[in-house]
């Protein structure tokens, strides 16, 4: 059984994330960025990270999971400055499983992650971004080591289900 930890991360939050998951992995395992992956073939599951960008799955890693061969297995995580259990980033999960029809999803996590004051304050004056960026204030110091214990067990919990 082997396992790859794949991601794309703008500013570091689900890099971590990533890394939190690949340590918690007790089976043969690799992490890459998503970009730099040559080949995705021949691991018995993927953990695919993202982080939500404009409501959406930022676009290197919508064509990675488009590419993923019928019946993989996946589990996606992503960071979002939304609040959690909140519509935003719900949405951005649902657009990356609508993705991948034909790969077999195992389960999912998500939490904050925090956004630069500047950001935030830019993001502020358009109005399609105004409602994500107003929550995203209070997802400082996100993930935290309560999100890092989240996530490892998620990673196990995913592990358990591909039966080692
Ligand atoms: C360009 C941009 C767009 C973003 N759009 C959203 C969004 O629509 N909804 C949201 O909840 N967070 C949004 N965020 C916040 C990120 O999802 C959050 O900060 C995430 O943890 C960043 O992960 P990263 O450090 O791995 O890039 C956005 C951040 C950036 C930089």
């Amino acid at each position: 059984m082997n396992a790859l930890v794949t991601y794309y991360s703008q500013t570091g939050n689900t890099e971590k994330l990533a890394r939190a998951i690949h340590e918690a992995i007790s089976i043969a395992k690799e992490i890459k960025p998503v970009q730099d992956l040559e080949s995705a073939d021949g691991y018995d599951l993927i953990f695919c990270g993202f982080p939500v960008q404009a409501h959406s799955v930022p676009g290197k890693v919508q064509s990675f999971i488009k590419g993923l061969p019928k019946g993989q297995k996946v589990a996606f995580f992503f960071t979002h400055g939304s609040l959690s259990g909140g519509q935003l980033p719900k949405q951005a999960f649902e657009h990356a499983i609508g993705l991948a029809p034909t790969a077999t999803i195992l389960g999912h996590f998500g939490c904050r992650g925090s956004v630069d004051q500047k950001i935030i304050d830019a993001l502020m004056q358009k109005p399609e971004h105004r409602a994500w960026a107003q929550e995203a204030q209070s997802a400082e110091g996100h993930p935290d080591r309560g999100d890092f214990d989240d996530a490892e067990t998620f990673a196990l919990e995913m592990i358990a289900k591909i039966g080692s």
